[in-house]
Order: structure tokens, then C-alpha cells, then sequence
């Protein structure tokens, strides 16, 4: 998501270290996070001198160019990854309070900006832009007067009124020998320097400058100066962080320490899951999805809908399908996008159109969600990147917030995907009363347990990774699913094709008799996703039963499995064990140990995980 650098050094340090030039190369090192706007603010003869441009950093550069700036030794640097607001020129930051002597950098979702909003609005305050950040700014400049004027304490005093998750930088023209920041839920760490200091997202942010850090914790202000480096918690307690040495190189710093950008982005999912569930609860409890710009009426009218994707985002439609259809009885379509338009599907206006994709951008989703809105449909887009085309054309929209995925085959997203799809199923279930207010936060308050189980996962990997060191030479690999565990079953198969070019199948497990079961053979590796013991029915039971049937073939059974199921032990080669939990939410479990599986055996055998042959992340041709 955004990054973030902050600067200051001593004045006479400004030749060696002029602060723009430190933080246009630590906003280069942060690129990597992904972004769509950037922007910068100085201290320079007592004023703030700011610039931001929507899009790559060259348009910042231009920007300066065209209008150069005074050297400084302090200031701050922003790359937006756009969240409230699309990635316009004004929505970029750094965003100005304190009648423009205050700016400020922010990453995170302020989650009642709203009402922040409101006050401020009413108190006289004019915006300039749709963000969130833009109210901590005009919020911070408020707090100045009742803390004295000392900028460490209005961050603290305006801290300890947001909600959400954030990194807030500032730079104040009154106080030039300082850059002060806060954090709740947000990255941010500490550069130390001699005779400067520094701010990033992450160290990359400086890695060209220093390798001696400090960590700071959760709920804390940091106020930096050329010569020191102080930290209060948000409760005005001083507080210690933890230094540390940088032993990565820039390109590993970039990864978080990981060897590649898909390792990364498995380990975010605990924090992908939390961010998408972030903030869509009012004081009561009850679902709100400001969002979505569909009316209730409408939704109320809705009669069918029709769920439009490609690739691992349509698995995640297929999730979908179940979860909404149980909790709202509305029939609901999953459909690949492509499929779609060519064959005169019957859509109204009372159908919903539900597209679902990561990049926003994907052709054949695209046109697909014109077609239907020609054909008088509502068009919902559930998406993770903010201001893209597919979100831009459709009626309402539901972000991920799951931050920038670099890596072509999808992994966070799918989760963050998962997770949007069952918002939307409860929050329409909500609408139409077709459960109780408390049976849907007891769903919500098991969504909200997953980001620790899907780490308890990660933590327990090991296990996953030997296996793949042992399968590498596999020329081919079967996955077997049923109710949810079946799209899981197809992505942790596509998973296998996209990263280590392996033959992979993934098929409904009640399908096998019908045909797939004649591709056992002895030694065939057969991937079993096991629905929970207390699921519905008897599904648990088909599912051992269809385990049995390949193994009496001579299948060697992996099975993934809820951690007190015992019944699969005797059955299987393997058991991968995940947390118990809702069936319906299993997916947001069961799939991770597939995903670990498979880049785990991709990169045994030397592939480039991030980058597989002949696949493009965003596929913007039909
Ligand atoms: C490409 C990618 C897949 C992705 C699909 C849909 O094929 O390689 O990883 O699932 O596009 O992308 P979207 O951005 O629409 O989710």
C-alpha cells in the first residue's frame, strides 16, 4: 500500500543530503508497494513547499521541475496507493492543514473520517479533497493550540481520536527542526542516521542512507530531529523502541526479507482479510458498506445475481455463490466473463451484476460488465485497486483494501476476495431480513477471527514445504473438493499450473465416479480438501468415502483438514492441518496450505514464482 519517507538532517548537511533528493530516492526504493500518485512537502525558509501529481514518480519529477523547489533539510514524501478518493492530483498527499503550514502523509484507512468530517465541516474547515487523510490534517492543525503549539502532542491529542489504521507524518512551518509521526495498525519504522534521521514504511525507505533502525510498536508518536529520536505512546507515556541492524540488501528490503514477492504476499493474508473486514461495522454492530452506491430499494429488488470473473477471482465467485445463496436464498450465476456475453444470457433490471477482480482492469470482465449494463442490469464491482476502469463503470463498488499484489498469480487477493464476497452476502441478508442481527454478527465475529488462524498456518509451514521438496518431480497432481472445498480444490490446482507448470486438476470430489477416477493410477497424487466434520449433512462422510475410492486405486491422499478431524489421519499420506471454523468460511483456511504447496514446489524447481512464463497480471485484451 502507500509508502512513506520522512527526512531531516542538519542544516549544514543539505549539500551532501539535499532533503528532496532523499526522499525522491527513498519514494524510488518504495515503488515497489505499488502506487498512482505521489507527492512531497519541504521546509524552506519558513513556509511549507509542497508538490504531488497523480500517476508514476516521473510526473512528480516533472511537476518539480516545472516548478523547482528551494533546498531543505526536512521534509516528507508519499507514494498513494488510492483508497478514499481515486487517484487524482488532488486526492494525492501530502495534504495541507493549519491554514497550509501544517503537511501531511498518511497510509491506512481512517475509519471514521465521516464523522471527523462533519465536525470539521460544521466547524468552518474546507476541503480540497475526498480523502480521509486530508480530515487528520485539518484534524492535527485543530489540536495545535490545545496542546500548546508542541506538534508531538496535537499528533498525539489527534491520534487518540481516529479509529482505524494509520501512519501519519507531519511537518509543521512553525517547527522546522522536527518531522513527528504516529502509528496504530500501519507500518512505520525508524532510520538513524549521524546528524539526520529519517521515516519509512518499511527500510527500503532509507536502506540507501543507513542501516541502523528502530522498531517502533503499536499506538506510539515518534518525533524525530536532526540529532534524536523520541517516542511517546499514544497515552503520553515515553516509551523505548528496539533497534536493529538492516542485514538485507535493497532487493530483499523491497520483499520484506522474503526471497520473492509471492512468499510476501502469502504471509500479508493475515493483514489482507483484516483490512478488507476493516471498518464496515456501525456503533450497533450492523453491516454498513458506504461504498456501495446502490440503493436499498434496489438491492431489495434484486431477484438474481449473476457473479462475472476470470481466472482465480471467478474461484472466488464461487464461494460467493454458496455463502450468498445460503444466507439470502437469491439465486446466484458464477460465470467466467468470457463465457458470458457470447451467449444471450437473460438478464434484467433486477438482476445484480457481481464482478469480481483484483487489477479492475481485466478485458474480458470488462466487457462483460458493459454488456450487462447495456442489457439493464446493476453493475457491483468487488476489486482491489482504487479508481481502475471496472469500478470507475460499475454502479457500486466494494474495494479489498488488500494492498498492491505484485506477484501474477494471485494469492492475498483471492482471500481479500473471499472475504468482500461474504460482507456482501451479510450485509444483503441483513437488507432483506433473512437472518437476525445476531446471527450475522456471529458470522462477522468469525470473520474476524481468521487473520490469527490463517498466521497459525503460516507459522506451521514447514510441513507444506517438505512435502513440495518431495513431489517436485510430480508429472502430475489431482485436487479433489466439495460444497466450498471445491473451488478451493480448482485454485490450488491452478495455483500448481500458473507457478510450477505441473499437469494439475481440480474437481468436485462427488464428479470422480463419473470419470476423473480413471486417471488413478498407483502413486497418483490426489490433494483432498475435507469440508468440516461439522458441516452439513453427510457431506463429511461422502468426502472420507471419496478418499477411500482413490486410495483403493492406488492413490497417495494429502489430505487439508480441520485440526480435530480425525477420521482423515488413517486415510491419508498427508494431513495438513488448519483451524477450525465456520464451514462456509473454510476456503479462507483451506486454501493457504495449497498456495504454500505450490510456490514452495515452484521455486524447488527453480521457477520464478512471481513472474510464471506466458502469464501477464493484468490481461487487458480479450
Ligand atoms: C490473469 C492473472 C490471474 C488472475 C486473472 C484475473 O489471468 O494471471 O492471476 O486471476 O488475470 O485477474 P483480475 O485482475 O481480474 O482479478
Amino acid at each position: 500500500m502507500c509508502g512513506i519517507v520522512g527526512y531531516i538532517g542538519l542544516p549544514e548537511k543539505t549539500a551532501e543530503h539535499d532533503a528532496l533528493a532523499v526522499l525522491m530516492e527513498g519514494l524510488r526504493r518504495l515503488e515497489y508497494r505499488g502506487y498512482d500518485s505521489a507527492g512531497v512537502a519541504t521546509l524552506s525558509e519558513g513556509a511549507v513547499q509542497s508538490r504531488k501529481k497523480s500517476g508514476k514518480l516521473v510526473n512528480l519529477e516533472e511537476e518539480i521541475a516545472q516548478q523547482p523547489m528551494r533546498s531543505a533539510s526536512i521534509g516528507i514524501g508519499h507514494t498513494r496507493w488510492a483508497t478514499h478518493g481515486g487517484p487524482t492530483d488532488q486526492n494525492a498527499h501530502p495534504h495541507l492543514g493549519d491554514e497550509g503550514r501544517l503537511a501531511v502523509i498518511h497510509n491506512g484507512i481512517i475509519e471514521n473520517f465521516a464523522e471527523l468530517k462533519e465536525r470539521l465541516l460544521r466547524d468552518g474547515h474546507s476541503f480540497d479533497s475526498e480523502t480521509d487523510t486530508e480530515v487528520a490534517a485539518k484534524l492535527l492543525g485543530t489540536m495545535l493550540p490545545e496542546a500548546g503549539g508542541d506538534l508531538t502532542e496535537a499528533m498525539r491529542l489527534a491520534s487518540n481520536e481516529l479509529e482505524g489504521a494509520f501512519t501519519l507524518l507531519a511537518v509543521h512551518s512553525d517547527h522546522p527542526d522536527q518531522v513527528v509521526a504516529s502509528r496504530r495498525n500501519s507500518p512505520l519504522v525508524v532510520g538513524l542516521g549521524e546528524g539526520e534521521n529519517f521515516l519509512g514504511s518499511d527500510v527500503s525507505g532509507f536502506i540507501d542512507f543507513t542501516r541502523e533502525a528502530v522498531e517502533l510498536e503499536q499506538d506510539q508518536v515518534v518525533t524525530i530531529t536532526a540529532a534524536d529520536v523520541r517516542i511517546i505512546g499514544f497515552d503520553g507515556t515515553p516509551a523505548q523502541g528496539r533497534r536493529f541492524r538492516v542485514d538485507w540488501d535493497a532487493a530483499a528490503a523491497e520483499k520484506g526479507g522474503f526471497d520473492t514477492f509471492m512468499e510476501k504476499e502469502i504471509h500479508e493474508q493475515p493483514k489482507a482479510v483484516e483490512d478488507t473486514l476493516l471498518g464496515r461495522t456501525d456503533a450497533q454492530g450492523r453491516l454498513v458498506l458506504d461504498e456501495l452506491r446502490i440503493s436499498p430499494a434496489e438491492l431489495n429488488e434484486v431477484s438474481k445475481i449473476i457473479v462475472l470473473a476470470c481466472g482465480t477471482a471467478a474461484y472466488a465467485g464461487t464461494v460467493a455463490k454458496y455463502a450468498i445463496e445460503h444466507w439470502c436464498r437469491i439465486p446466484v450465476e458464477v460465470e467466467l466473463a468470457h463465457e458470458f456475453r457470447y451467449r444471450d444470457p437473460i438478464i434484467d433490471d433486477t438482476t445484480l451484476i457481481v464482478s469480481i477482480s483484483q487489477s479492475g482492469e481485466t478485458m474480458d470482465t470488462l466487457m462483460a460488465v458493459r454488456y450487462a449494463k447495456e442489457q439493464g442490469a446493476r453493475t457491483l464491482s468487488i476489486c482491489n485497486t482504487n479508481g481502475s476502469t471496472i469500478p470507475r463503470e460499475s454502479d457500486a463498488v466494494l474495494y479489498l483494501h488488500a494492498g498492491p499484489e505484485i506477484a501474477v498469480a494471485s494469492t492475498k487477493a483471492f482471500l481479500a476476495m473471499i472475504a468482500a464476497s461474504y460482507l456482501l452476502g451479510l450485509y444483503l441478508a441483513q437488507l432483506r431480513g433473512m437472518k437476525f442481527q445476531g446471527e450475522i454478527e456471529d458470522i462477522l465475529a468469525d470473520l474476524h477471527k481468521i487473520p490469527a488462524k490463517i498466521q497459525e498456518i503460516l507459522d506451521a509451514s514447514d510441513q507444506i514445504k517438505d512435502l513440495a521438496r518431495q513431489m517436485k518431480d510430480e508429472p502430475s497432481v489431482l485436487f479433489l473438493g466439495r460444497h466450498v472445498g471445491y473451488p478451493v480444490a480448482m485454485e490450488g490446482a491452478l495455483k500448481l499450473k500458473e507457478l510450477a507448470y505441473i499437469h494439475a486438476e481440480g474437481f468436485a470430489a462427488g464428479e470422480l465416479k463419473h470419470g476423473p477416477i480413471a486417471l488413478i493410477e498407483e502413486g497418483q497424487p490426489v490433494f483432498v480438501v475435507v469440508p468440516s466434520p461439522r458441516g452439513r449433512d453427510s457431506l463429511h462422510s461422502k468426502v472420507v468415502s471419496n478418499i477411500q475410492e482413490v486410495r483403493a486405486r492406488g492413490a497417495r491422499t494429502i489430505s487439508v483438514a480441520e485440526s480435530d478431524d480425525e477420521a482423515v489421519s488413517s486415510y491419508s499420506e498427508s494431513v495438513f492441518r488448519v483451524p477450525e471454523t465456520q464451514p462456509l468460511l473454510m476456503p479462507l483456511l483451506t486454501t493457504v496450505p495449497l498456495q504454500i504447496f505450490a510456490c514452495a514446489l515452484a521455486s524447488e524447481k527453480g521457477y520464478d514464482v512471481d513472474q510464471p512464463r506466458n502469464l501477464a497480471k493484468s490481461v487487458t485484451v480479450e
